[in-house]
């Protein structure tokens, strides 16, 4: 079946490692008509570069993008065009699955957790204002439906993945309604779904938990705050950012990105590495059924990370991008 799809290839070392997975994709036969095209607009607004509305009708109309990384300036400048996308495809489910790949140096053996992040809310709202000078306000949106969607997600994923345990990450010991509606709309969800175990952890805890003891965890639902700390600290734990998938996902349309950002200290040297965002193309083949193509591509990638000859830099191998994507190609078993 051919599929078309949106290619954001981002910046940095977004289009390096990009080119690297559509590469990798096209030589594992599956069939793709990529649509690519610029996340952000080239036009300079008041408020800086805003997000494309042209990548946004692409997704809309093709349902399903693979993305790379873009900047965000820091304390000012325009606003996230990852959030924009996000928020504006209202993708509320984003997922990273941190899992251990052989021969990456780590923390922990037999890490196997999945992340469930509320993508839409929370302190993310971009609602802040100064009230009077030297003091600001930034407001933390929470509401029951999103917190109900993103629970009854998790709670799906769950069982359609054969997970045994949800725990919900919360403060609500001190944001009692903010943090206390969260976990009210998923205790309910919860409710439904006896045959999960649901657990509660308040979020400085399970920091601790989580370094401790990683393998306790099974599925991690997190409001949107505590869910981007909490899973870069857990790709921490498996050897970092550069090898964790990530998907954002809605009802109508879905978003596959790597969880890093742009590595201006490495763009256009060659050797930056795509796995992460090869990774989350797999979670994009399993998205668009093509199950077999995907499993081929992670047999291909563990083998070559086994064999460590051909890894990039961050994770201790000698090789560039193309040599890492060639040696996965090599590595993929017949059809
Ligand atoms: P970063 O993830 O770009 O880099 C952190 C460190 O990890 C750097 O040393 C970098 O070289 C290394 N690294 C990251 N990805 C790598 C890869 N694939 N291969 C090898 N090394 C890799 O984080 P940083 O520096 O905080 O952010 C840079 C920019 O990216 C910022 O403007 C930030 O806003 C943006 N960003 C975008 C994201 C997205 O588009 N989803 C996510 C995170 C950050």
């Amino acid at each position: 079946m051919r599929h078309k799809v949106t290619l954001i290839p981002g910046e940095g070392i977004g289009p390096e490692v990009a080119a690297a997975t559509r590469r990798i994709l096209e030589a594992a036969g599956v069939q793709i008509d990529w649509e690519e095209i610029e996340g952000r607009t080239d036009k300079t607004t008041e408020r800086g570069q805003l997000v494309n509305q042209l990548a946004v009708e692409s997704v809309r109309k093709n349902h399903v993008a693979l993305k790379g990384p873009m900047a965000t300036a820091i304390a000012g400048g325009a606003p996230s065009v990852n959030v924009a996308l996000r928020k504006t495809l209202d993708l509320y489910a984003n997922l990273r699955p941190v899992k251990n790949l052989p021969g990456v140096k780590s923390h922990f053996d037999n890490v196997d957790l999945i992340i469930v992040r509320e993508n839409t809310e929370d302190l993310y709202s971009g609602l802040e204002h100064e009230v009077v000078p030297g003091v600001v306000e930034s407001l933390k949106i929470i509401t029951e439906k999103a917190s109900t969607r993103i629970g009854r997600f998790a709670f799906e994923y769950a069982k359609r993945h054969s997970r045994k345990r949800i725990h919900a990450i919360h403060k609500a010991n001190i944001m009692k309604l903010s943090d206390g509606l969260f976990l009210r709309s998923v205790r309910a969800v919860a409710a439904q779904f006896p045959e999960i175990e649901y657990k509660e952890l308040i979020v400085d805890n399970a920091c601790m938990q989580i370094v401790m003891d990683p393998q306790q965890f099974d599925v991690l639902l997190l409001p949107n705050l505590y869910g981007d700390v909490m899973s870069d600290l857990a790709a921490g734990l498996v050897g970092g950012l550069g090898v964790v998938p990530s998907a954002n996902i809605g009802d109508d349309c879905a978003m596959f990105e790597a969880v890093h950002g742009t590595a201006p200290d490495i763009a256009g040297k060659g050797f930056a590495n795509p796995t992460a965002l090869l990774m989350s193309s797999i979670l994009m083949l399993d998205h668009l059924g093509e199950r077999t193509t995907a499993r081929r591509i992670e047999v291909a990638l563990e083998k070559v990370y086994h064999e460590a000859k051909h890894t990039t830099r961050d994770v201790g191998g000698p090789a560039g991008t193309d040599e890492f994507a060639e040696a996965v190609i090599a590595a993929l078993p017949p059809k």
